[in-house]
């Protein structure tokens, strides 16, 4: 049950940091080894690419983890939409591997695309929460999230699940192959540390209740904008405040609001800016943010620690920029749900919405 929580989403929130470690003990041994099946670490050493199939917030989840999984694995990475990729495959690559990322792994659209992988007898990987769903039994390997039952429409500790699960992954696999950068990069020592962030950032959730109550309670539009990860981070937390508050949102890459978009920005709207840790980036970001005020909007300020400055509205503490998808999305969530209950909404069931989508 969801105990003294007035929604399973915040308690599916809150549970994260714990999601984090369960997925340490389960994917790392004492030694901070990895415990990936070694049949699916050689089935991905021997792809050419590696093709993320997901719908929805698990197809965001495949962006978050996109440059880390290519950087580790030096193998390129190809998103697909479910609902597009089940009528025609686009040119395969020579050796192409499949992740089918879902966290029921029941949803037909991605299902379609594994039966013509199958069909094709090429190699896939199911990543889900549920041990047995189908996704699962039809694809060759499966790698469990086990974040616990996902209640709320709206998933949150399966998207972060999901990241991390794929690291663990990306660093077998890059180990494998002998790349110096999945042996420095310290996974167990990274993803505890992703945890702590997380808990910070879930003791603000009072001051991220006021910033909502300033900025979301009458809106119908709103923007996420950011850079790179950012960007990727921003498509998922305009899904999540548009899917259970209404507000029509969109997530920018920052740079692209200047080309037509920022057209739309009015006295008052509301321009999320997700800054992380990122030098090369987060400059270009505020410009654009200060391109949006200028016309109006009203500012609000994510800000990883080392990119952040006094004023900023929400700090999150620094991570891996492997695994910033996962720190820089709590505050994001914290601000949907927020949306949603102040706006007397049913957060757990957004209308129009059903938990696993089992038609075409
Ligand atoms: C959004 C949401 C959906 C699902 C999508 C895929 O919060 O939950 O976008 O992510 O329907 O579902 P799975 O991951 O079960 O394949």
């Amino acid at each position: 049950g969801k105990g003294t929580y007035p929604f399973y989403m915040l308690k599916e929130i809150d549970e994260q940091p714990t999601v984090m470690r369960h997925l340490i003990s389960t994917y790392a041994d004492a030694n901070g080894k990895m415990k990936v099946a070694p049949e699916i670490v050689e089935s991905v050493q021997k792809a050419d690419r590696i093709y993320i199939i997901a719908a929805g917030t698990s197809y965001n989840a495949g962006f978050g983890a996109k440059t880390m999984l290519e950087e580790l694995t030096n193998t390129p990475v190809e998103l697909g939409l479910a609902s597009e990729w089940g009528y025609d495959m686009p040119l395969l690559s020579a050796h192409p591997f499949f992740i089918f990322l879902t966290q029921s792994g029941e949803t037909a659209d991605s299902r379609q695309v594994l039966v013509k992988v199958n069909e094709l007898g090429l190699p896939s990987l199911t990543i889900t929460n549920v041990p047995g769903s189908t996704l699962s039994r039809e694809a060759t390997y499966t790698l469990l999230i086990g974040a616990g039952p996902e209640i709320a429409v709206a998933s949150t500790k399966a998207y972060t699940g999901q990241i991390a699960t794929l690291a663990f992954l990306a660093k077998a696999v890059g180990e494998a192959e002998g790349n110096t950068k999945a042996f420095e990069f310290d996974l167990v020592t990274e993803l505890s540390l992703v945890a702590q962030s997380i808990e910070a950032t879930l003791s603000e959730k009072e001051k991220i209740g006021e910033i909502v109550a300033k900025n979301l309670l009458t809106t119908r539009n709103a923007f996420y904008i950011g850079r790179k990860q950012d960007y990727f981070v921003a498509m998922e937390a305009s899904l999540k405040l548009k899917e259970i508050s209404y507000v029509q949102c969109e997530g920018f890459a920052a740079g692209e609001l200047k080309h037509g978009t920022i057209s739309l920005i009015e006295k008052g709207t509301p321009v999320i800016a997700l800054i992380s840790n990122n030098e090369k980036v987060a400059l270009h970001t505020r410009g654009n943010v200060m391109e949006t005020v200028a016309r109006g909007a009203s500012a609000i300020i994510i800000a990883e620690d080392g990119a952040s400055r006094a004023d900023d509205d929400i700090i999150v503490n620094a991570v891996h920029p492997y695994l910033s998808a996962i720190s820089m999305i709590i505050p994001t969530q914290l601000i949907a749900y927020e949306t949603s209950f102040q706006r007397g909404l049913d957060v757990d069931k957004p209308r129009n919405l059903a938990k696993a989508v089992t038609v075409e």
